[in-house]
């Protein structure tokens, strides 16, 4: 949810397509090509291998995560690279493009979460929380490029982790699964990073499928790859980064959470994945304040929105998704209160310019919009959403069509 600054700031400067997979996997290449030289000029060698993972969006299922309920995100074309070598000690470097300044550190300050800050805390995190679960994490060197962008709620924090993780885990000959490594992966930014995230982020960079959506259940992480072809249906997804600042985004998020928390201790549940729509109504009438009872309704609500998502999309009745991105917007702004103006404008904007359905997507207060939109209209509702902007003297937004991709994989 935070953003660390091992990415690159202005990938989604206006309209750019990353629609074809050829296109993708250039840029991709160019990501990977930019780590490789960072890591020769910093550290004199050859990297041993080099490992993308890329940036997210929710298609549907937001702040149902931490409440054990179901998501359905997708990758995005946009790609953090980290390019590896083992050392011979116990130690570790790292550089990214962006800031230019090498962080070092040893198993000391990886042993004592809070000791490594700023964007390398998410990478000390990651050895730590391979460290705490007994893996012999191997020393490493490693430089980093991304084309994820911060600051737009795409999961830049994750990207790292992941693109971390797999780089340790294969120059270590590590034994664990790509299954298990999501868990691993939160464990870094809950509990050395110390932002309280949901599992969704590190599930989508990690197990994601090209041309498929994730349909991922956050009690069990059970997973099913749902076929998401936007050309078959002849649409176009727009990602349109909002550019509004995060404004107290941290402090709502852990907000949210525990106002779920308390609704589900209310009503003697495990958790909020356990109200099913079919009992809202007496459920609601068991909360104590209209506050509580707006955040589960909009967690009960979205879970079915999840799973009607899910049987639309087996179907490929892609285009009648629409209607319940639109309504899971309503949802956050009217109950969650997780939107803001220039995230409700880009919405607004967008379906009288015609999209499909149209939503916030990520954990809110700023962030990036989804707007499905016929294909021979994106760049209608892109401008009608500019132009909106420039009416109420927001900073422009930027445009990017996405398609869904992998998640994390070893580049060479
Ligand atoms: C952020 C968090 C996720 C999830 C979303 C909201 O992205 O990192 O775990 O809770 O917000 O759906």
């Amino acid at each position: 949810m935070t953003d660390p600054a091992g990415g690159a700031p202005g990938a989604t400067a206006d309209v750019e397509h990353t629609t074809t997979a050829g296109t993708a996997a250039r840029a991709t290449a160019g990501t990977a090509a930019r780590a490789t030289a960072g890591f020769r000029s910093r550290y004199g060698a050859e990297p041993a291998g080099c490992w993308a993972a890329p940036g997210r969006v929710n298609l549907i299922g937001e702040h149902t995560d931490y409440n054990d309920g179901y998501v359905l995100p997708f990758a995005l074309p946009l790609h953090t690279v980290v390019a590896a070598a083992p050392r011979d000690d116990t130690g570790w470097t790292v550089w990214s493009e962006l800031t230019g300044d090498p962080v070092e550190f040893g198993p000391a300050a990886a042993d004592e979460p809070g000791l490594v800050t700023g964007w390398a805390a998410y990478v000390a995190g990651v050895v730590w929380a391979l460290r705490d679960a007994g893996y012999a994490v191997p020393g490493a060197r490693l430089a980093i490029a991304s084309d994820v962008p911060l600051g737009s709620g795409l999961s830049s924090s994750a990207a790292l982790e992941a693109a971390v993780l797999a780089a340790l885990v294969d120059l270590g000959g590590l034994d664990l699964p790509s299954g298990e490594q999501p868990r691993l992966a939160r464990r870094a930014e809950n509990g050395y990073v110390g932002a309280p995230t949901g599992i969704m982020d590190q599930s989508a960079v990690i197990r994601c499928r090209a041309g498929h959506a994730l349909f991922l259940d956050c009690r069990d992480d059970s997973v099913e790859h749902i076929p998401f072809n936007l050309d078959e249906a002849r649409l176009t997804m727009l990602v349109i980064d909002s550019r509004a600042p995060h404004r107290h985004a941290d402090g709502e998020y852990a907000a949210r959470r525990r106002s779920c928390e308390r609704a589900a201790s209310t009503l003697g549940v495990p958790a909020l994945r356990d109200v099913a729509v079919a009992d809202l109504d007496d459920a609601l009438r068991r909360l104590p304040d209209d506050e509580t009872r707006r955040r589960m309704r909009h967690v009960v609500t979205e879970n079915q929105r999840v799973l009607d998502t899910v049987v639309l999309l087996r179907a490929r009745r892609v285009r009648e998704i629409g209607s319940l991105l639109t309504d899971s917007h309503a949802s956050m702004r009217d109950d969650f209160e997780i939107t803001v103006p220039e995230i409700d404008t880009a919405v607004e904007a967008a379906l009288a310019a015609g999209a499909v359905g149209a939503r916030m997507t990520g954990g809110g207060f700023g962030g990036c919009v989804l707007a499905l939109v016929d294909a021979d209209r994106a760049e209608t509702v892109a401008a009608a959403v500019r132009a909106a902007y420039a009416e109420r003297g927001f900073t422009a937004p930027g445009t990017v069509t996405a398609i869904p991709t992998a998640g994390t994989t070893r580049l060479r």
